[in-house]
């Protein structure tokens, strides 16, 4: 598939059901980039156990979301893949040339899910800041097989289960999407993120 080819698909798609599956996004080549610096972050004890809120409502609860992860600025995935950051960007000009979404900006971390872990039905979006419109979840599990769970669970229109299968992006509108990670029995790694549309983008740099 071309790139423009993929860019109408994933646009059609995400209109259509407010969500859209794509595979190989990225080469495996690519994809390992990521998880190799996150392993080495790991290794440096840079990473710390995700929590859930905003400023002072943020908690963590490992028995609502158990995953720990990194934060990338745009600079740090640039450099961790030019090829993923360059698709990146010219996906959210076309999603803002198509539907006038708005978004300036993207926030992205990395994530683990140890063995056991999982993150509990929920939506994206918090109730006192709703500049995230997209998000954007990338999976890094190149040996991931049947029974490894970690399966991301969507509840929409029917439930459907998406195995967190290396190279595999899956986007969905962050607002409209009520979403949950079952319980991997393997570690589990993603790159995930939300497209914003924010008028404090200036601000916040
Ligand atoms: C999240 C999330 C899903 C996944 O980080 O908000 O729901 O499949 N992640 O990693
Ligand atoms: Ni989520």
């Amino acid at each position: 598939m071309t790139i423009d080819s993929q860019l109408i698909f994933i646009s059609n798609k995400l209109t259509a059901n407010q969500l859209v599956v794509v595979d190989e996004f990225i080469p495996l080549t690519e994809v390992s980039k990521f998880k190799r610096y996150f392993i080495n972050l790991q290794k440096q004890n840079k990473i710390k156990t995700a929590g859930i809120g905003k400023a002072n409502q943020y908690v963590q609860n490992i028995a609502i979301r158990g995953d720990s992860i990194a934060w990338l600025s745009s600079d740090e995935t640039r450099a961790i893949s030019t090829l993923f950051f360059e698709k990146f960007e010219q996906l959210i000009q076309h999603l803002n040339r198509r539907f006038y979404l708005g978004i300036n900006t993207y926030e992205a971390h990395l994530a683990c899910y140890p063995i056991g872990s999982f993150y509990q039905k929920h939506l994206d979006v918090f109730k006192t800041n709703s500049d995230r419109k997209v998000t954007f979840i990338l999976y890094l599990n190149e040996n991931w097989k049947k029974g490894d769970g970690g399966e991301l669970r969507i509840r929409a229109s029917s439930t459907q289960q998406i195995e967190p299968l290396a190279g595999r992006l899956v986007l969905f509108y962050s607002d409209a999407i009520e979403h949950e990670v079952l319980i991997t029995h393997q570690p589990r790694y993603s790159l995930t993120g939300w497209f914003k549309s924010s008028i404090n983008t200036l601000i916040d740099k």
